[in-house]
């Protein structure tokens, strides 16, 4: 094995860059020349590839977003297309691929696996915490205490005015970050795309709960089935007429910033697993972790299946609300 390329691609996550740099390190020890291909499969479909230096990965551990660059390259279904981007790396004498991304990534790698003759790696880099085969995904840990510092600066002011403030959080179709951000930030109540809402039950509780309180948190994951904080507010607002209700979308804030600790150690961990997993000859399989163990998944099932989050969280909840 010469060359090893690599890839950032589909929403970039805090860590990614703490990946590249201890991919791009673990290759040089090893004498692999090291290929960065830019803004994911577009880059590679365009063959904007480069090669990668020391100096390209210093100082870069801390810092959020992903110096490749990263994109949803919708083109890359299509097989005539995908010949072109596998093309370019045989061009390049490339023999291994690793991509960091979420799951739109690895279908992408676990078709290329197949079609390439070129090994290909995956390492989880997505906020949203929903791959299967691993605890946690590069990104979220840092995501989820960046929703925890926003709910907490929103508390002081909910609590000041008395109001309700439904605080939508990103996830896409997963509830990760909504629950366990609930849990962290003692939220009154979630909504997660895992569990049907009930409306009734949520309005009883907030008339309940702000007998005494008058001020309460809701989170909202973004994919939860009433399609949003806005929407909720809209259908519960004519039964709880009288409250001062507000919606906030904490947005891509969340998925900025300097990665946390967890994650850039996870990173580095995974980053330096994947070349070592290429120069012992594997193919087609995903890096996760769990608990301190790094373990491996198949690509196909990574695609397949997926990761939920622990429903009894929602019990535990309930009991740090309850009154005497
Ligand atoms: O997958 C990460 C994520 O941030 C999701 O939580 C969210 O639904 C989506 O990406 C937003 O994507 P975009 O930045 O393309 O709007």
């Amino acid at each position: 094995m010469n060359k090893i390329a690599l890839l950032t691609s589909g929403g970039d996550s805090p860590g990614m860059n703490a990946a590249v740099r201890a991919i791009v390190k673990t290759c040089l020890f090893y004498n692999i020349v090291p290929i960065g291909i830019r803004d994911g499969y577009k880059g590679m479909l365009d063959g904007d590839v480069f090669e990668m230096k020391y100096s390209d990965v210093d100082n870069i551990i801390h810092t959020g977003g992903t110096i490749l660059g990263s994109s949803r390259c919708l083109e890359f279904k299509n097989q005539e297309t995908r010949k072109i981007a596998i093309d370019n790396l045989n061009k390049n004498g490339v023999d291994g691929l690793i991509v960091i991304g979420g799951d739109g990534t690895f279908t992408g790698a676990s078709i290329l696996s197949d079609e390439m003759g070129i090994p290909v790696i995956g390492i989880p880099g997505t906020i949203d915490n929903d791959i299967y085969g691993t605890d946690h995904t590069i990104g979220y840990d840092t995501a989820l205490n960046t929703v925890i510092e926003a709910i907490d600066k929103i508390r002081d002011t909910a609590s000041s005015h008395h109001r309700i403030f439904f605080i939508e959080v990103m996830g896409r179709h997963a509830g990760f970050i909504a629950l366990n951000a609930a849990v962290a930030s003692g939220a009154e109540s979630v909504l997660i795309p895992e569990e049907i809402p009930d409306l009734k039950q949520l309005v009883d509780q907030i008339q309940q709960q702000n007998k005494g309180k008058r001020s309460s948190i809701i989170i909202v994951a973004e994919g939860e089935q009433e399609g949003g904080s806005i929407e909720l507010l809209n259908k519960v607002s004519p039964m709880l007429e009288g409250y001062d209700l507000r919606p906030t979308v904490l947005g891509h804030i969340q998925r900025g910033g300097s990665p946390s600790a967890f994650d850039r150690i996870l990173a580095t961990r995974m980053g330096s697993f994947a070349v070592e997993l290429l120069l012992d000859g594997q193919n087609g399989i995903m890096i996760g972790s769990d608990g301190d163990k790094l373990i491996t998944t198949s690509l196909e099932t990574a695609v397949k299946l997926h990761n939920t989050p622990d429903l009894e969280r929602l019990k535990l909840l309930k009991k740090m609300l309850t009154k005497h």
